[in-house]
């Protein structure tokens, strides 16, 4: 149990910081390379100043968005990020817990420690989506899609952005391997994969968009394509018939040396402008305000990644339910403090860009 009362999503990693294994810590907090973009996720939202309107009537707000076509009470849901049960041992029932008390999504990874059958049962209010990669093994991935589809998950996250591992230093080029005591729950009973090596063996290198009209032949679940961050990348997206767009660039765990996500958000919203595309964004996000500022870059709601997990380490769901109240609540104050009432009155005029990186728009 926690000693210190946290109160910002700062507190819980310094939390989880001095009291996971160092090791693990390494694990969820790493980046690619010299860290490089991880720490511009961060920084470029610094870059960012907000212009508030004042005296407007701010005593009722509306905090409530949909993501294809789905209620969540405000615009922050669940990155997904893997083995959750390295953070907390309830792993990831405890997130969906917390994401269905708070109501908001939780997208699920493939490389979840709980099975998508018991992540589905212990929040069955709850609403999910499943990020898959595209595997070599075509019927692998097949079983995932149609047991996200029977259990009621509302979307597929197609990560697109990692055909082979990052070279991230927390996992020494693939030596990353998982503790005895866990497994990769939406394997067993199929295929044991223990390590970063053997789930790298997995993906299709080979995968280009035609794998995207692959997927959409064999599923009616709407896809999000995650991983963008172009404008070309976006309408090639589009052409393909994805119902979504994650700008993403793996929380600075793929290709270092990208931009930080929130300077290309604008360009992807441009690009795919009049397709009905939705737009979200992940990456950076630690306070109300940076929500706000992907809010009024054109974003419909924002991920976290990293935060949900320091809330883990910190007590669980009870932990993850004080990471998301805490991020809503800032969000809020936010949002009333810039004169908005709803989230479509958070507009471009609203904020002060001055990116270090010089994106097309
Ligand atoms: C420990 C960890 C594990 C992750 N696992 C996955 C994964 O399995 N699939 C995926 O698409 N993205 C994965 N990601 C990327 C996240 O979905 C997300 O893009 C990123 O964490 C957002 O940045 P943030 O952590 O700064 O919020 C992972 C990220 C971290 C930190």
């Amino acid at each position: 149990m926690a000693v210190a009362l946290p109160v910002c999503v700062k507190d819980f990693e310094d939390f989880a910081q001095r009291n996971l294994p160092k090791y693990v810590y390494n694990y969820f907090a790493g980046g690619s390379s010299d860290e490089q973009t991880l720490q511009d996720n961060v920084k470029a939202y610094r870059r960012i100043w907000l212009k508030p309107r004042l005296m407007r009537d701010v005593s009722n707000r509306d905090l409530s968005t949909t993501i294809l076509g789905q209620r969540i009470a405000f615009p922050i849901a669940i990155s997904p990020t893997g083995v959750h049960c390295m953070a907390h041992p309830d792993g990831e029932i405890a997130t969906a817990r917390a994401a269905a008390a708070l109501e908001t999504g939780m997208a699920v990874s493939t490389y979840s420690t709980n099975k998508m059958e018991e992540v589905a049962r212990s929040a069955p209010e709850g609403l999910r989506w499943l990020q898959i990669n595209v595997f070599k093994d075509r019927e692998l991935l097949k079983n995932f899609v149609k047991r996200a589809e029977n259990l009621g998950f509302k979307a597929l996250f197609l990560t697109m952005d990692k055909p082979v591992e990052g070279a991230g230093r927390y996992n020494v080029h693939g030596k990353f391997v998982l503790p005895a005591q866990y497994s990769l729950g939406n394997f067993q009973g199929l295929i044991n994969v223990r390590s970063y090596a053997q789930t790298d063996k997995l993906r299709d290198k080979s995968a280009t968009w035609d794998s995207v009209d692959w997927l959409r032949s064999i599923t009616r679940l709407p896809i999000v394509a995650k991983g963008i961050l172009t404008a070309e990348d976006a309408r090639e997206a589009v052409k393909h018939g994805v119902s979504g767009i994650l700008v993403s660039n793996h929380g600075g765990r793929g290709l270092d040396g990208v931009p930080a996500t929130i300077d290309v958000l604008s360009e992807v919203v441009e690009a795919v402008k009049g397709s009905g595309v939705e737009v979200y964004v992940d990456g950076g996000i630690r306070m109300g305000t940076d929500v706000v500022k992907a809010l009024a870059l054109g974003a419909q709601a924002v991920f976290v990644g990293r935060a949900v997990i320091w809330g883990l380490a910190y007590d669980g769901e009870n932990g993850v339910k004080k990471v998301l109240e805490i991020l809503r609540d800032e969000f809020s104050i936010a949002m009333a403090l810039s004169g908005c009432r709803s989230l479509d009155e958070i507009s471009a005029d609203l904020v002060e860009k001055r990116s270090a990186y010089s994106s097309k728009l």
